[in-house]
């Protein structure tokens, strides 16, 4: 069984889509005739890429500006969204933080774990009721390649986006035969956009360019993923690798050495 077909009524869902990955995820979904709903906090970024996708595919866009770490401003969301036609769900939005989770913001890190982690489960529940009703229906979930494995200076995002994996390819063992697909994402590196060589970033300037994989192919093989209910997508040969290390390398191995390479990505 495929995903449902776009109707007028139904909604793909993109959260983190004013940027990276989760534009990418919209654009894509819009070729293929989704109307969608675009989450995010940027309005004026979601408005855009909205008129943009609305222009271009003729479908309908809407613009649901919500901080999804936070968990009142998250609850009219999810409400919403399981009162609706949801045919796909990306659970796309994520932050991360470097460096050693003692010397970063408390409330920071809170908030990267309610984001990462708690609303990807929040939002998930609420469209589930109504995608087993249809017998139809996609979540893809967001995760990492540093959700495989323990990586030091990377505490919360790699704590956060385990929960995010497990979650995801937990969920789909349960959803067997429902007709309701869950696809992980887990990839290593995706370039997001083309960095200024004057001001690349410390994981510009870490990460050799053949190791990154753009944002549009990520969106397109992750989204034929979903059709397929394949169980993780990893996109490129550099992040399967990485990926192949972090789930069946000696964890005394792993951690070290991702440590050590994540403790220059925090100075
Ligand atoms: N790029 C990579 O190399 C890579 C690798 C592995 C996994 N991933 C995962 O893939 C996903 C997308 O990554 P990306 O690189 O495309 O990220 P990105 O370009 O930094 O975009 C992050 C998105 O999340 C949204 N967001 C952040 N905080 C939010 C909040 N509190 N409430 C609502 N939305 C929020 C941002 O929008 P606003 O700022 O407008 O709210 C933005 O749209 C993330 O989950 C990330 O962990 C990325």
């Amino acid at each position: 069984m495929s995903l449902p077909s776009p109707t007028p009524d139904n909604r793909a869902v993109v959260t983190g889509a004013s940027s990276g990955i989760g534009t990418a995820l919209a654009a894509e979904l819009a070729a293929r005739g989704y109307s969608l709903i675009l989450v995010a906090r940027r309005e004026e970024l979601l408005t855009a890429l909205a008129d943009e996708l609305t222009a271009k595919h003729g479908i309908t866009a809407e613009v649901r500006a919500v901080d999804l770490a936070d968990r009142a401003a998250r609850a009219p969301l999810t409400e919403e969204l399981a009162g609706r036609d949801i045919a796909v769900l990306c659970n796309n939005a994520g932050i991360a933080t470097f460096g050693a989770v003692a010397e970063l913001d408390p409330a920071y890190e809170r908030d990267q774990l309610e984001l990462n982690a708690v609303a990807v489960h929040d939002l998930s529940l609420a469209v589930l009721p109504g995608m087993l009703a249809n017998r139809a229906g996609g979540i893809l979930i967001s995760g990492s390649a540093a959700g495989n494995m323990p990586i030091p200076n990377n505490t919360t995002y790699a704590a956060s986006k385990a929960f995010a994996n497990t979650f995801s390819e937990s969920l789909r063992g349960e959803l067997k035969g429902t007709g309701v697909h869950v696809t992980l994402l887990a990839p290593g590196p995706v370039r997001t956009e083309i960095p200024d060589p004057a001001d690349a970033s410390i994981v510009d300037r870490l990460v050799p360019g053949f190791m990154w994989v753009s944002s549009e192919y990520t969106a397109k093989v992750s989204l034929d993923a979903l059709a397929k209910n394949k169980m993780r997508v990893v996109p490129g040969l550099i992040s399967k690798g990485m990926s192949v290390a972090g789930q069946y390398g000696p964890r005394a191995v792993t951690a070290p050495v991702a440590g050590a390479f994540y403790r220059k990505l925090g100075s």
